[in-house]
């Protein structure tokens, strides 16, 4: 698939998909979302890319939310499908095996604030800002906000951002736990290509099944979530890289990990 509306490249492990619709601040229409699925299911069997950051091109704007020019006609059915098909992107986003970082460089709002939560964690630049103004327009957030934001926030803030539809600048979203790191925005791509180049080091496998450990665990109870654990924390023992992790170590050198 040729993409129109997303750039992708990889170096040293790492996979940047950047959002590239500068002159409509990165809004999500259909086509967009199309080629991030495309994207998202060749990164998912890629072992080359051992982190995903997903960004939004220009210094104004990650995504302004999902297109309103394209949306305003749907009727109900075409609204639910539309919705649908974004929230399905998402989650496979959300379930890649690789770490997925936001790099938030601008307006995060509505959909840009619910894809910026289907990532593991979010750095943001200073500039930054995140709301869900979905209300606002008539509709609820439909990609998954209602259900990830209040995840990561938690009921109260999640409710104040969804009911207002107001927005909060990165100091905030940092304060309530939104965004990891806030940074200059000339350092934003830096500092977010340092701490992935520092996940990418470890070992793949290790990761990935410390990403499905958390994710699978906030969806059930702690019995369930931490038997989860025992059966991933056993399965690491049949790999290479835990010989490599720790024989390492015990000869006090660097490890060489090798994803296997
Ligand atoms: C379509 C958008 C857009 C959007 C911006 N643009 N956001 N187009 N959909 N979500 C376009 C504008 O129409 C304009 O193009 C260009 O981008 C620049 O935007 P301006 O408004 O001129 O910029 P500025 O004055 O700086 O204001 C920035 C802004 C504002 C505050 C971010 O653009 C804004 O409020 N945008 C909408 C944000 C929003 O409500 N997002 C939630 C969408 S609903 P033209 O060609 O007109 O000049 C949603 C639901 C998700 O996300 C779930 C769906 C199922």
């Amino acid at each position: 698939m040729e993409y129109q509306n997303i750039l992708f490249s990889v170096e040293d492990g790492i996979g940047m998909l950047t959002i590239n619709r500068p002159k409509a601040l990165n809004a999500l229409n259909a086509a967009t979302v199309a080629e991030m699925k495309d994207c998202v299911e060749k990164v998912a069997v890629n072992s080359d890319i051992k982190v995903l950051v997903i960004t939004g091109s220009g210094d104004k704007s990650f995504v302004a939310g999902a297109d309103i020019k394209e949306m305003a006609t749907k009727n109900p059915a075409e609204g639910r499908a539309w919705g649908i098909f974004g929230q399905n992107v998402f989650t496979e986003i959300e379930k890649l095996p690789q770490p997925v970082i936001a790099a938030i460089n601008g307006f995060a709002l509505g959909g840009g604030c619910e894809l910026s939560c289907a990532c593991d964690f979010r750095y943001a630049s200073e500039n930054a800002k995140f709301g869900q103004p979905e209300v606002g327009l008539g509709i609820t957030p439909g990609f998954g906000g209602t259900q990830r934001l209040t995840r990561v926030v938690g009921r109260g803030y999640a409710k104040e951002l969804i009911y207002t539809g107001g927005m909060i600048d990165a100091q905030e979203a940092h304060r309530i736990g939104l965004v990891n790191k806030v940074v200059p925005q000339a350092e934003l791509m830096d500092v977010v290509m340092k701490v992935a180049k520092k996940i990418a080091k470890n070992a793949p496998v290790a990761v990935q099944m410390s990403k499905a450990a958390i994710n699978n665990g906030v969806n059930c109870d702690v019995v369930t979530g931490i038997s989860y654990e025992a059966e991933v924390f056993g399965l690491c023992f049949a790999t290479a890289d835990q010989k490599e992790g720790m024989g390492a170590f015990v000869e006090k050198r660097k490890p060489a990990f090798t994803g296997k």
